[in-house]
């Protein structure tokens, strides 16, 4: 999947996001799967970078994935639930698809608030998200019918709806096999209202969808299927104040 169009614009964007904080950074890692954005800080500058996955086998293959243990641990844990770190303060927290398991505000909230206990004042949390939207269900037809079900492609449905937003199905079938899962597009106002009941006060900034540096070929190939103008992700941006 990492080397999916979609995947390379992702990446191109949390370069974008974080590049400003990472020099030197103690970062944290929210649901950091097996660990991929973690040993990219370290690649980007990052000092430290501590990740953290409520799956056991993800953090198993992050642990045996990774060379630069001096500077990089990884724990199994509930991102969930407000926890402070024995690692301590952190410069930047980092969440890339944590935020979009929330399927009602107060979880959200549980899971900004576990950000801002962890991070520094004047710190900056910066996640992973379904695009910002008060119309989830609009945003999620209109996605479809730019990225209709094609092989390799990822393809995210509606399945209900909930209180503030839709419950989703993700699919991507690659000839190596198929990844699914599901989660919540929960509508804009919950991100921003959860963010500040967490404890993060400071400014927040969904950041456009950029295409900085990347791939004649590959910014073909996003341009054909919509990825640019219907987007599939934003990076949030917010201030601890
Ligand atoms: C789509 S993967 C993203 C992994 C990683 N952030 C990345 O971008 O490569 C979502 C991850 O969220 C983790 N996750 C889901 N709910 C969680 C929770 N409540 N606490 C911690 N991790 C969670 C899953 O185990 C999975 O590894």
């Amino acid at each position: 999947m990492r080397k999916l169009p979609i995947a390379i614009l992702q990446d191109a964007n949390v370069e974008a996001g974080i590049a400003s904080f990472i020099k030197g950074a103690k970062v944290l890692d929210l649901a950091c799967g097996t660990g991929y954005y973690s040993k990219r800080f370290l690649e980007w500058g990052a000092k430290q970078v501590v990740g953290v996955d409520i799956s056991k086998a993800m953090v198993d293959a992050a642990n045996a994935t990774s060379t630069n243990l001096h500077a990089l641990s990884f724990h199994v844990t509930d991102c969930s639930v407000p926890f402070r770190y024995e690692d301590g303060v952190f410069d930047v927290v980092f969440g890339a698809w944590l935020l979009n398991y929330a399927s009602h505000g107060k979880e959200m909230v549980n899971m900004f608030r576990n950000a801002s206990v962890n991070l520094k004042e004047s710190g900056h949390f910066i996640g992973v998200t379904p695009p910002p939207t008060n119309d989830p269900r609009g945003h999620g037809d209109r996605a479809l019918a730019a990225r209709p079900a094609r092989d390799g492609n990822i393809v995210v449905t509606i399945t209900k709806d909930v209180e503030k937003g839709v419950a989703t199905h993700l699919e991507s079938t690659m000839k190596t096999g198929k990844v699914e899962f599901d989660a919540y597009h929960l509508t804009k106002n919950v991100y921003e209202r959860s963010a500040w009941e967490g404890g993060l006060e400071g400014a927040l900034t969904w950041r456009s969808v950029e295409s900085p540096d990347i791939d004649s070929g590959v910014l073909e190939s996003l341009r054909s299927s919509s990825w640019l103008t219907v987007p599939h992700f934003s990076v949030l941006v917010v201030v601890k104040e």
